[in-house]
């Protein structure tokens, strides 16, 4: 089965085609990724220091098309051998996500392709399971727990079965992408701010003296707060006439302080919900100081605890991992017609 993914709800333009088999024997992990390929918006929207709506539908616009068209050529198969479209339908700009939803119900009505929605939230849990570009969801066992990260959204979901999803937590502000990204434009640094700060905070000096707050690190619940970390650090520049020599420091803590406060919450609800699997997903996931202390904090904390993070390319917005998710609508045949689709820019998980 051959699966084509579009995804357009931020600011990349996405499009995948996937080959999932269902005897295993050509590839052992099930699902290959034939082609993804990721238009990227950055240039257009960082001298804004954020992304500009109406700027990223005329790109998508643009774009559609010819990002369609090289995944399939790249996978060396025409639209007609297509079994199934599966398109973002939110949650995530609404003139973004009507590029991709209006197109993909173009494609279906056109070349009568069955179509499948799904939630943005929803592929990046399942993009946990792309390595190599294969895909195997043979690893996550249940009770899962979901750490998603990126600048739009930040939870922590409970997954007993998949497609089952629980929302136990997440920010009550600020997203943990956009905390760096307004970070970085306070301090003088470009868009997207995350990777900007983590190369940044690679190299601080050996007594770093700056301390930055850990908002909620001891709630009882599993919730977030980042905006109250971003005016701590935004007093604490205007406090340094010097910061911009201790920049360096500046990105350690905060970087450091994101991660004390995710990787917490993260293993709190692991041992309450008494999870086997813990998976990290979205664009700050991308985070190699993230991804490396969440690995160690889980490796002295639990026994056999299965640890479920993407190959770096697969972590910010990318069309196969919309695919792969929508593979698990296509095997319980739950497909939207075109004529009932619609975009939902606050679509629930
Ligand atoms: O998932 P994503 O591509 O788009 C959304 O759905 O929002 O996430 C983008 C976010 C941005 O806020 C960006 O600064 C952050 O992910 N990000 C990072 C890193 N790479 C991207 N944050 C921290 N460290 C990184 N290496
Ligand atoms: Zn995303």
């Amino acid at each position: 089965m051959r699966i084509l993914g579009i995804e357009t709800s931020c600011d990349e333009t996405s499009a995948a085609v996937i080959e999932a088999k269902n005897n295993n024997t050509k590839y052992p992990c099930g699902i290959k990724i034939l082609s993804n390929i990721v238009s990227s918006q950055i240039k257009s929207h960082k001298k804004y220091g954020g992304v500009v709506p109406e700027l990223a539908a005329r790109e998508h616009v643009l774009n559609i098309l010819p990002v369609i068209d090289k995944a399939l050529s790249r996978a060396k198969i025409i639209l007609k051998k297509i079994d199934a479209i599966v398109v973002t339908r939110g949650p995530g700009l609404i003139t973004s996500l009507l590029v991709g939803v209006e197109t993909a119900k173009v494609l279906s009505y056109a070349w009568n392709i069955p179509l499948v929605a799904v939630n943005h939230i929803e592929g990046h849990i399942y993009s946990t399971s792309i390595n190599n570009d294969q895909c195997s969801m043979i690893d996550i066992q249940f009770p899962a727990l979901v750490l998603t990260v990126s600048g739009g959204h930040t939870f922590l979901i409970l997954m007993h079965a998949h497609g089952k999803y629980k929302i136990i937590g997440k920010t009550l502000d600020d997203a943990a992408g956009e905390a760096f990204d307004k970070a970085a434009k306070m301090m003088g640094l470009e868009y997207p701010g995350g990777p900007i700060i983590a190369e940044k905070a690679k190299i601080p000096e050996p007594n770093n003296k700056i301390i930055l707050p850990r908002p909620m690190l001891y709630s009882k619940d599993y919730n977030f707060s980042f905006s109250g970390l971003k005016t701590a650090l935004l007093y604490s520049l205007k406090k340094d006439k010097d910061w911009k020599k201790r920049i360096a420091n500046y990105c350690h803590e905060f970087q450091q302080a994101i991660i004390d406060c995710l990787i917490r919450k993260t293993i709190k609800a692991a041992k309450e919900f008494k999870v086997k699997t813990i998976m990290l997903a979205g664009g700050v996931s991308a985070n190699i100081e993230l991804r490396r202390q969440m690995q160690n904090t889980i490796d002295n904390d639990f026994e056999n605890m299965v640890y479920c993070v993407s190959d770096i390319k697969y972590c910010g917005d990318n069309a196969a991992m919309i695919a792969v998710a929508g593979y698990q609508h296509v095997i319980k045949n739950d497909f939207t017609p075109w004529q009932k689709l619609k975009a939902n820019c606050k679509l629930r998980l």
